[in-house]
């Protein structure tokens, strides 16, 4: 059981000033913040980043939607964070989505879907690495990971 998963609150979940009510869902769902930064993908950052999905027919629109803004990206420590995180936020697409989860509440449509989240304990760990050098990860007594 893996005890992180990655998030970013996305584009335009940030424009439209979601970001503290989301962050308040991620921290009474029992999740802590080991890492935090907003940042501004360049498009070649978010072709990387989504580098699984090059084959998709999204691929395009997703990668300029992502570099398009600032986004958030955490990381987030829980036991069984994947799976657990999963379930806070609700189905990718938001028409799909259960009541009360992130992406219900604040999605837009099945790209602008508020936030990501990882789907593997293995992708996990590569896309917190993506975004946070060993430096900027903080265990809960304030040490270095
Ligand atoms: P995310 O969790 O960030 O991972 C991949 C993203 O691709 C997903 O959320 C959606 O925003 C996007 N996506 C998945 N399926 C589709 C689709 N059919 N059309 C447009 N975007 C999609």
């Amino acid at each position: 059981m893996g005890n992180i998963t990655f998030t970013m609150i996305k584009p335009l979940a940030v424009k439209k000033g979601y970001t503290g009510k989301i962050i308040e869902k991620i921290t009474e769902g029992g999740f802590r913040i080991q890492a935090m930064k907003m940042i501004r993908m360049s498009k070649a950052d978010a072709e990387k980043f989504y580098e699984i999905h090059k084959e998709r027919p999204f691929y395009g629109e997703l990668t300029d939607f992502m570099s398009s803004g600032p986004i958030v990206a955490a990381v987030l420590e829980k036991d069984n964070a994947v799976e657990d995180y999963r379930k806070l936020i609700g189905a990718t697409n938001p028409e799909d989505a259960a009541e009360g989860t992130i992406r219900k509440l604040y999605a837009t449509d099945i790209q602008a879907n508020a936030v990501h989240g990882s789907d593997s304990n293995e992708n996990a760990e590569k896309e917190a690495s993506f975004f946070f050098a060993k430096k900027e990860r903080f265990s809960k007594d304030g040490s270095l990971i």
